[in-house]
């Protein structure tokens, strides 16, 4: 619910938990007033007048200085000396641009972003759009910041539209939103960092005075820093404290953070990095900064996550696929890598029909001149001896056996050696009179040019009109540098990193609608672009290329702060792991990767028949649960960052289903006794599990008895509700 006092000039956006608030002030500066726990009554205006005049600062605004006070979208240059939202630089050299208050309207639903990811709403949603509309008057330059309330599902959607009605300008940077808050103290910052196949480990840090913040420059989100960081009081835990979160519905370069002023004032922001961004706009152009999803929650983490999951899980993810259950594949990739012809495919097919997978993903090697790493890519056709009859033949014999059909991508990329470099070196991102220096033996296309995004549309199009292909694996398997475009003048070169996210959100936007039957699987070197951005239209993602289940309790529980289970591709994969060398049992492989999308990616010809017989129970098991995992609510009781163990509930969304997946890493023999206490039950409701009965208080109060005393030991309980 948006409110506009217009008494006191204060507008109100309520969701049912939280109120966000914000002022004008003396009828001209936007003020940020409030961010927290939901509000029922106006708010004081000592947000303003507390903030009294301090020695040395300039005093704009009297008898306060903007350096002072907290405001919604600032702008450098100004007497504000803080870390701006927005910078702009004029024709004539100067860079200030003056936001005042212009007008606003409050509009029911929520517009899209155009030619931008976005979260959205349907019919009959409680979500209201405020549009404030500040200008500057000089140069004749409009934002309009956008705040669009989803009501029932607690999150707000912010982001900036800058529109130049004067003179050719340029902008170095449009955050997508920024919010000052005062009087901070003993606050922490909460962010998710890693590496190939060690992505999104979380990193907890107190707020000390000066910039703290995570950036991506590589071209992708990036699996060094996730475009999200929360602030949270320094007591805060999964079930209590306050957390004020930020998470950009963008998979290019990003920034995100927080800097803390001389008075305990904190200014958190998050948007395109400015590093490398500089946007000409001519007269009657605009930019468009990504989307911004923040998130408050009294109730801690936990409380944040779930926020999150339940607004990306249904109104972000779109398609067919948003709420049908999905495809369990048998990937090609771990199976087989290159060694692999039609045959070979077709058999692995038959052998994951007998165990219960329904989709056969062929993973790289498939096409041209494809032997290894090396060649190829560019180059969208099958490889005359590994599929001599094509893709429609063994499309049509995979269908056969009673199996649907996958198929692996790297769009983005080109490898030198290949007919589509050799015919346009000026199709990949390139910085002139410079060698272009590759990775894994392959550089970026262009996405920037529109000729690029056509050929691409076109080539996949092709071969998804001639061969009946029900699931995509879209990949991009490097970092960018050397960015420029053959295709753009000096002066836009800034624009590069940015258009290239806008062409290849066209390409995805072009492919997921003409496809809608096809269910698209993002991958950057398993989670290197594991975003909201790319969630908007692929609704899962290869979370690592790390599979060994260890890892990957720390690399779940990492994604999940954000990122619902439904997101997150599992596969079952061959012991000792591919990337790491450990040996975990089987079982344990099966239930960890159990709550995310389950798959297997390991030779099941080469499985004992016990291991075949645990994998057919897997699946039947996992097609009774995934609607818990996957609609469900996700309490986290332990944390594998924290200790030997990762403990997650999940509960239906009825209430009446509980799965707790248990799983410790080293084990203690002879270790202690412990009670897990489980969350959000009924506690006058009787529980059954394995016989055995249980009020909900008990489960709550007293817990679960548990005792972690084996290495790798992986227990899945469902608690029923009677
Ligand atoms: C990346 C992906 C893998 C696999 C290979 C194929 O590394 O993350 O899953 O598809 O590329 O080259």
């Amino acid at each position: 619910m948006i409110v506009f006092d217009s008494e006191n000039k204060v507008f109100y956006l309520h969701t049912k938990k939280t109120t966000y608030a914000m002022g004008i002030y003396q009828n001209k500066i936007l003020l940020h007033a409030y961010w927290g726990k939901r509000l029922n009554h106006p708010i004081h205006n000592d947000y303003v007048e507390a903030l009294r005049y301090r020695p040395l600062a300039p005093v704009d605004a009297a008898p306060y200085s903007t350096d002072m006070l907290p405001l919604e979208y600032s702008t450098f240059g100004s007497a504000d000396l803080r870390y701006p939202a927005l910078e702009t630089k004029y024709r004539d050299g100067a860079y200030y641009t003056r936001l005042e208050y212009a007008d606003h309207e409050i509009l029911s639903g929520k517009p899209g972003l155009e030619g931008l990811p976005a979260t959205y709403c349907e019919e009959g949603d409680k979500v209201d759009t405020l549009v404030i509309h500040l200008a500057d008057s000089l140069r004749d330059l409009h934002v309009y910041l956008s705040y669009s309330v989803f009501e029932d599902l607690d999150a707000i959607a912010r982001s900036a539209r800058i529109e130049n009605r004067g003179e050719k300008m340029e902008i170095g940077r449009a955050f997508s939103a920024s919010v000052d808050f005062v009087g901070v103290d003993d606050m922490d910052i909460i962010h998710l960092d890693g590496a190939w196949v060690r992505e999104r480990y979380i990193t907890r840090r107190k707020i000390v005075p000066g910039t703290q913040s995570v950036e991506s420059r590589f071209g992708a989100s990036s699996a060094v820093h996730n475009p999200f960081f929360a602030v949270c009081d320094s007591t805060a835990t999964e079930n209590v404290g306050n957390v004020y979160a930020m998470s950009l519905v963008y998979s290019g370069n990003f920034i995100a953070g927080a800097e803390l002023g001389a008075f305990n004032g904190l200014r958190a922001y998050i948007g395109i990095n400015p590093q490398n961004f500089n946007f000409v706009l001519e007269k009657g152009e605009s930019f468009q900064a990504p989307e911004a999803v923040l998130v408050y929650s009294a109730d801690g983490l936990g409380e944040m996550s779930r926020i999150y999951h339940k607004l990306y899980r249904t109104r972000l993810c779109r398609g067919k696929y948003r709420d049908i259950p999905r495809s369990v594949v048998l990937n090609s990739w771990e199976t087989t890598y290159f060694n692999f012809d039609e045959n070979t495919i077709i058999e692995l097919a038959r052998s994951a029909k007998e165990i219960g997978v329904d989709t056969m993903v062929l993973d790289d090697g498939w096409f041209s001149t494809r032997d290894t790493d090396r060649a190829g890519l560019g180059d969208w056709w099958e490889h005359p001896k590994r599929l001599p009859s094509g893709l429609g033949y063994l499309a049509s014999e995979v269908n056969k056996i009673g199996m649907k059909f996958g198929l692996w991508f790297e769009p983005e990329m080109v490898n030198p050696d290949s007919k589509l470099f050799r015919a346009h070196p000026e199709w990949a991102l390139h910085t002139p009179g410079r060698e272009t220096t590759p990775t894994r033996s392959q550089i970026t296309l262009d996405f920037s040019r529109d000729d690029v995004c056509d050929y691409i549309i076109n080539a996949i199009s092709s071969i998804l009109d001639r061969a009946n292909i029900e699931y995509i694996k879209w990949d991009m398997n490097r970092y960018m540098c050397e960015v420029g475009s053959a295709n753009l003048p000096a002066e836009r070169q800034g624009e590069v990193y940015h258009r290239y996210m806008l062409g290849l959100y066209h390409v995805l936007e072009t492919l997921t609608q003409k496809y809608p039957e096809v269910l698209f699987e993002s991958c950057s070197s398993g989670g290197g672009r594991f975003d909201p951005g790319m969630l908007y239209y692929m609704p899962q993602v290869w979370t690592s290329d790390n599979s060994d289940a260890v890892d990957r309790l720390r690399i779940q529980y990492g994604t999940s702060m954000v990122y619902p289970y439904s997101s997150m591709s599992a596969h079952v994969s061959v012991c000792p792991n591919h990337t790491q060398r450990r040996t975990t049992p089987f079982k344990m492989r099966c239930n960890v990767a159990m709550p995310g999308q389950l798959g297997f990616e390991l030779n099941l010809g080469k499985c004992t028949p016990e291991e075949l017989e645990l994998s057919r129970k897997t699946i039947v098991r996992y097609r009774e649960l995934e609607d818990v995992f996957h609609n469900g609510d996700l309490y986290r009781l332990r944390s594998p960052f924290e200790c030997d163990m990762s403990v997650l509930q999940f509960i239906s969304e009825d209430k009446k289903r509980v799965i707790v997946c248990i799983d410790g890493q080293r084990g203690l023999f002879n270790g202690p006794d412990e009670y897990i206490k489980l969350r959000a039950l009924d506690p006058d409701a009787v529980y059954t599990c394995n016989g055995k009965s249980y009020y909900g208080e008990y489960l709550m109060n007293k817990g679960i008895y548990h005792q972690n005393n084996v290495e790798h030991l992986s227990i899945m309980l469902e608690f029923v509700k009677e």
